[in-house]
């Protein structure tokens, strides 16, 4: 039987998870904190599978990640009404007494601005428990679901998530369980991808195919976004899904994941087997030699523009963010085709601001016989 998480100290694809949630709860917090405009009555963290709190070497996990992140936020507490609410919860009984003591020790030192609550369930019955007060309105929530293999997010999970409104989650999941075992009953019950669709997709591309497999169960009404990151741990693929229904969400989650992963944004490991050098230059072009995804999207962007298919700064924020890049990535090509007389120089905007009704959308310009 192979050894418990909490037994070992954490490997480097756990770290690596564990980065990308920490890095993102970072740019998550000041959002919902200390945003000026915005407020809602109630904000709740949930983290579902917490684990003891650390590993056996005192490394932490995720429930002490989130109390270490909220402490920079002490003073909004105090110039504004915030209820935070933390919600922990672990199936284990020994990990549960651990986590708790150490909850306890905590709060026995610090005066913590927000309420934690840790319960000891199996995962249904704690998110069911909470649910009702995930849908209340003037609510945002952060859901994280650090599962162990593939159960618990089931379609019907998946859709209770995804049909709550300011709802941003991240999950974790063994993509390359499902790739072994997909044409079981016992795992179809779950995630029900074809054993054709597998063996069609390349093994590192495993967890890919298992994002499209959530995008499909995605209602057709509710304009969603979800992104993956893959992780690899020894010879398994496993890997992150973030949805969130707000482009702002996924670009906070996108700036995470290409923080950790600066070729292209989106795994632990090179995914796309290119074993680009840093500052490698390409035999054919002189110059330095950047990842296909790279190229393909620069060329997509440019395309798309020249042949009208994208005509206002919103039109190339959406786009951008969609293909899983960022704003710094756009600009790039817009410099460039500025540059090479394409189109005209404006001050376009290319954050998630542009996404709202009352912000003015900048037109392209085309500059004529600029090929
Ligand atoms: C991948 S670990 C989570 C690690 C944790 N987030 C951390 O950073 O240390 C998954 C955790 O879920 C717990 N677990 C297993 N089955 C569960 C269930 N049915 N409901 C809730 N928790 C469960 C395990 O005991 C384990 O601690």
């Amino acid at each position: 039987m192979s050894k418990d998480l909490h037994d070992l100290p954490f490997d480097e694809g756990t770290k690596a998870k564990l980065k990308i949630f920490s890095d993102y709860i970072k740019s998550w917090l000041p959002v919902f904190l200390a945003s000026k405009i915005t407020s809602w009555e109630n904000i709740n963290i949930f983290d579902f599978f917490a684990g003891p709190g650390a590993d056996v070497t005192g490394y932490n996990g995720t429930p002490i990640i989130i109390i270490n992140e909220l402490s920079s936020y002490f003073k909004y507490f105090e110039k504004k009404r915030i209820n935070l609410h933390l919600y922990f919860n672990e199936f284990n009984q020994n990990k549960f007494s651990l986590l708790n003591k150490k909850i306890e020790q905590l709060e026995s030192n610090n005066k913590f601005p927000y309420k934690i609550s840790i319960d000891n369930l199996d995962f249904k019955e704690a998110f069911e428990k909470h649910y009702t007060a995930m849908k209340l309105d003037n609510t945002a929530n952060l859901i994280l679901l650090d599962q162990s293999g593939i159960k618990h997010i089931t379609p019907e999970i998946f859709q209770q998530i995804v049909n709550l409104k300011t709802t941003d989650f991240l999950f974790f999941i063994s993509s390359s369980t499902i790739r072994r075992f997909s044409e079981l009953d016992t795992i179809k019950q779950y995630i029900d991808v074809s054993k054709e669709k597998v063996e069609a997709t390349e093994y590192f591309k495993t967890h890919q195919l298992i994002l499209e497999y959530y995008q499909s169960l995605l209602p057709s009404s509710r304009s969603y976004y979800l992104a993956p990151f893959s992780i690899k741990k020894g010879a398994n693929i496993y890997g992150l899904i973030f949805g969130s229904g707000h482009v702002l969400g996924i670009e906070k989650f996108l700036s995470a994941c290409w923080k950790a992963d600066p070729d292209r944004g989106e795994a632990n490991f090179d995914i796309d087997k290119e074993n680009i050098l840093p500052n490698q230059l390409s035999l054919f072009t002189g110059k330095v030699q950047q990842p296909k995804k790279v190229d393909v999207f620069e060329n997509e962007l440019r395309n798309r523009i020249l042949d009208k298919r994208i005509v206002t700064d919103e039109n190339i924020y959406l786009f951008t963010i969609t293909m899983g890049f960022l704003p710094k990535h756009a600009r790039k090509v817009l410099k460039f085709m500025i540059k090479d007389g394409k189109i005209k120089k404006k001050n376009f905007l290319l954050g998630s601001d542009i996404v709202k009704a009352s912000t003015p959308k900048i037109k392209l310009e085309l500059i004529e016989n600029g090929n």
